[in-house]
């Protein structure tokens, strides 16, 4: 069923696990993570960019699409629609009126006073709706949809003003992670997450999943982690199968001929995380 993350979310942090968000590019990406969902028994979150919402040709399309292949497939786990990196209050809107589930408005470009006050409105616009809303604060360094920014810590009281008068459901504190590959190990700031922690009694999320050594994981999750963020990581999945196929057969034309190697490389990618971020058999 499509719920929003809130629950699952709860339930990851009670019992020590996270659930990740995987991006969806176009209907390859929403068949191989439905699968990889079923298959683990895991609850799943479904991120959508707005670059990405754009090129599936609007979120509306989006909805429709998600909605009609887990009827077809008669989808068992729990599954959100999540905006990925909401950049203002309309987008969230939009997203929320097209039957997201959940919305991340991402003020965290803005002066804390200006995130908290977006936060807020989206907050009370998702509520009506049954929709649960993420926040960040502190920048997270790569880039993302052609938006480039280097690594600023979250700060505590930052943070615990934003979850206290928005009132939102999880929050994604930026912690030295990346988007996109990391040059050289990533360095996370467990002290500070620690901190936040027990500052603010949400769970929290972790952007930038993409190359992050298990242990890391590992400690993210002891620590509140309980919404785990990955993309690159599928796309180089299913692009790695997709140019070895094509070199092997170069006379291929067909695209579901080519198309599958890369959707299977992303659904054995997803069930992998399922497993190392311990949501499996969890739904
Ligand atoms: O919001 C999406 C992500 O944080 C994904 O990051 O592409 O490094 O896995 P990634
Ligand atoms: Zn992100």
């Amino acid at each position: 069923p499509l719920v929003s993350m809130k629950e699952m979310l709860e339930k990851g942090k009670e019992n020590g696990y996270a659930v990740g968000q995987f991006n969806i590019n176009n209907l390859e990406y929403v068949q191989a993570i439905l699968q990889a969902a079923e298959e683990e028994k895991s609850p799943v979150i479904l991120g959508v960019s707005e670059g990405a919402g754009k090129y599936m040709g609007g979120f509306n399309v989006v909805v429709a699409m998600v909605k009609s292949l887990m009827e077809s497939y008669g989808t068992p786990v729990p599954v959100a629609i999540h905006l990925d990196h909401g950049s203002s209050f309309q987008k969230c809107a939009e997203a929320i009126h097209a039957g997201f589930t959940s919305v991340m408005i991402d003020g965290s470009h803005s002066p804390i006073e200006e995130n908290i006050a977006v936060t807020g409105k989206v907050v009370e616009l998702a509520q009506i709706h049954g929709v649960s809303v993420e926040a960040e604060v502190g920048t997270v360094g790569g880039e993302e949809d052609g938006v480039i920014g280097g690594i600023k810590y979250a700060d505590l009281e930052e943070c615990q003003r934003l979850v206290k008068e928005a009132e939102i459901d999880c929050l994604a504190p930026a912690l030295g992670s990346v988007h996109g590959e990391y040059q050289g190990e990533p360095n996370l700031g467990f002290k500070e997450m620690e901190e936040i922690l027990n500052a603010v009694n949400v769970p929290l999320v972790l952007h930038g999943g993409t190359g992050i050594p298990t242990k890391d994981i590992q400690k993210a999750i002891s620590l509140g982690t309980a919404k785990i963020n990955v993309n690159t990581e599928n796309q180089l999945a299913q692009t790695r199968a997709v140019r070895k196929t094509l070199e092997e057969k170069p006379n291929l034309y067909d695209p579901r001929k080519y198309l599958g190697p890369g959707t299977e490389a992303i659904k054995e990618t997803v069930k992998g995380k399922m497993r190392e971020f311990g949501s499996s058999n969890q739904a």
